[in-house]
């Protein structure tokens, strides 16, 4: 008869929500780290050059393995080359010639296609470029569409330039708004002056505004809208990015600072290459500009070719890691202090996280790694005994036997739905000596072992579930972050991003993921509280905090039903809930956002009800 009545209780449960009763205790409960939620970056599916930072234009230093003439265009009747006898720079090997045939007339020049066009807005751009050659006279700049030939900005200036050697020219201009993003940048001149001979172009750049108007600095637009995130902390500048394909191609911080034509490049490790005009400097103006605390990634001796430098023949390296920190730590008494001060930045940057390589259990780098860790670490810690120093592993096997104290350690998950579910509870027993850097997690791929292109609400719904099991362990779980951050739509070689664009207008598009990660990072408590309840996690699941005098509950349904939650917290009266809901397979798409949240006012007398739907994420804020 028992067993009767309980089968016939399941069957009623199957199809019906059960109501889940939460009661936050004020009391008792573990602090939170204040850096809980950050982002990575690194320049992967072009979202530094083409994606957050401001120049526009495309292989405007001929920079990376063999780029050719990619992303330029003879305008008019020229022969246009990549011209290696005229660098511009040594750092800017080579320019472009526009050849003028004898007898050629009107205005001539080339055009840029931008990453795969150039946003066009009505707003003002900045414009710079080099150029060689015996010409005195007007130069014609514009921003044209590709198929209509509608001329949305036109802007001449006068120079005059001589063939001995390079001249920089700097300018500004408004345009009109195009509705799409097939536009080109224009360059040109008066043809009859140079008739029969040539004129040599270099570093050609274009800027909309920029994020706090930094010259050199982020696109306004894009970085307004990661700011939304709030982030707390700006892990950089990679993953594998950093690591180069052989050590020879490792990102190197001293080929990435001072003026841009001073900057080489190199080929990037996502099969691109990277200009390096989002340089270092530019990382902690960024870091500054957000509020966010900078993680600095230094090389460690491991490519991802396989070259691994380890021994005496990493000291060089580790000499390398101390001038870098020097430059960013440094008074300007020390040489390379002084070169930061050079450089525009006389302060020192604010920097206190330095982490030591990337991924060093994977690509052959775990026999190393503890040896490798541990001469990068005591040259580190001795020199600058207050940073905090992160390993770029969680596996022991791969850290030394003893990890020296204050260390923490970087785990990546890259996970399906189901396997978030199942980490729910990773950080629960961890050692409480023990703190952790999520550097990298997303859900990318689906529960059936397909790839997914871009997040959807099931996926995005599983990594809250998650992140609400790291917020529990945040006295241990101190920074976590989602990558990839940006993916250029046309020019991705990883998917999922947490945000995408492309040369559109209102392409700034936030996946679904992106929407849980803001709920989240701007709803922090300082302190994480216990919740009283007689219900087990799944498929809802729960996280309480509280900063003086307002209250946050996070919640997660993980689920195909939707599930009624009451939230009591003791002498509460009104607050906000904020509710992130959709299908379980629905996405946001370019142009086609659907879900973002919704928020509205809520008040009761202690206590709150949350009809939670099927896959549905929520923060409750009260006080
Ligand atoms: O986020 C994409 C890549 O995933 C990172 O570059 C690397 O660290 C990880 O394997």
């Amino acid at each position: 008869m028992l067993s009767l009545l309980s089968s016939l209780a399941v069957t009623w449960l199957a199809g019906q929500a059960l109501a889940i009763d939460l009661t936050v205790s004020k009391t008792g409960g573990n602090s939170s780290s204040e850096l809980l939620y950050g982002i990575m970056f690194e320049d992967i599916n072009n979202s530094g050059d083409g994606g957050i930072h401001g120049q526009l234009l495309r292989n405007n230093g001929f920079q990376g393995t063999d780029p050719g003439l990619t992303g330029y265009a003879a305008v008019g009747d020229v022969t246009i080359t990549q011209d290696t006898s005229n660098p511009v720079s040594s750092a800017i090997t080579s320019s472009l010639k526009v050849a003028v045939p004898s007898g050629a007339t009107g205005f001539v020049g080339f055009a840029n296609e931008g990453y795969e066009g150039v946003p066009v807005l009505a707003q003002t751009y900045a414009n710079y470029f080099w150029m060689k050659g015996d010409y005195s006279g007007t130069i014609n700049l514009r921003l044209v569409g590709n198929s209509s030939g509608t001329v949305f900005a036109d802007h001449n200036i006068t120079v005059a330039s001589n063939a001995s050697a390079f001249s920089y020219y700097d300018t500004s201009f408004t345009s009109t708004a195009s509705t799409d993003g097939n536009n080109v940048w224009q360059l040109r001149f008066d043809a009859s002056k140079v008739a029969g001979s040539s004129l040599n172009f270099g570093l050609v750049q274009l800027f909309p505004p920029t994020y706090n108007s930094r010259y050199n600095g982020l696109r306004d637009d894009v970085a307004s809208f990661l700011a939304e995130v709030k982030p707390s902390f700006l892990r950089f500048p990679g993953g594998n990015n950093i690591e180069g394909a052989s050590p020879s191609d490792r990102w190197k911080w001293n080929e990435t600072i001072g003026p841009v034509v001073d900057r080489p490049g190199r080929e990037g490790d996502w099969t691109y290459p990277n200009t390096d005009a989002l340089g270092l400097d530019e990382y902690l103006y960024w870091c500054e500009d957000m509020g966010m605390e900078p993680v600095l990634a230094v090389w460690s001796g491991l490519s991802l070719g396989g070259g691994i430098v380890s021994g005496d023949a990493l000291d060089p390296y580790v000499d390398d890691i101390l001038n870098e920190l020097e430059y960013v730590l440094g008074s300007t008494d020390t040489t390379y202090g002084a070169l930061r001060a050079k450089n525009g930045r006389t302060e020192p940057w604010d920097v206190s996280y330095i982490e030591v390589g990337n991924e060093d259990n994977l690509n052959s780098g775990c026999g190393t790694y503890a040896s490798r860790f541990t001469q990068i670490y005591d040259a580190v810690h001795a020199a600058y005994p207050d940073l905090t120093i992160i390993a770029s592993t969680t596996s022991t096997s791969c850290l030394p036997s003893t990890i020296p104290s204050g260390v923490i350690t970087d785990i990546h998950h890259y996970l399906t739905p189901d396997e978030f579910i199942e980490e729910f509870n990773e950080w629960d027993n961890w050692s409480r000596d023990w703190p952790i850097l999520v550097g990298e997690y997303a859900s990318t791929t689906g529960n059936d072992g397909s790839t997914t292109y871009w997040s959807y609400m099931q996926g995005s719904c599983a990594e809250a579930v998650y992140m609400i099991g790291m917020e529990r362990n945040s006295d241990i779980v101190k920074m976590a972050s989602f990558a990839p951050l940006l993916e250029h739509f046309d020019m991705a070689e990883w998917s999922p991003d947490l945000f995408g664009l492309d040369a559109s207008p209102d392409s700034i598009t936030g996946s679904t993921s992106y929407y849980v990660q803001k709920m989240f990072s701007t709803n922090r408590g300082s302190t994480i509280l216990p919740v009283n309840t007689t219900a087990d996690f799944g498929p809802v699941y729960w996280v309480a905090s509280a900063d003086s005098d307002t209250y946050y509950v996070k919640l997660a349904n993980y689920g195909s039903s939707t599930q009624n939650v009451t939230v009591n917290i003791e002498g509460t009266t009104s607050g906000s809930l904020e509710l992130l809901s959709g299908g379980e397979a629905v996405s946001n798409y370019p142009h086609d956002v659907s879900i973002t949240t919704a928020t509205s006012s809520v008040a009761g007398s202690s206590s709150f009800t949350v009809d939670l739907p099927a896959w549905g994420v929520a923060v409750l804020a009260v006080s």
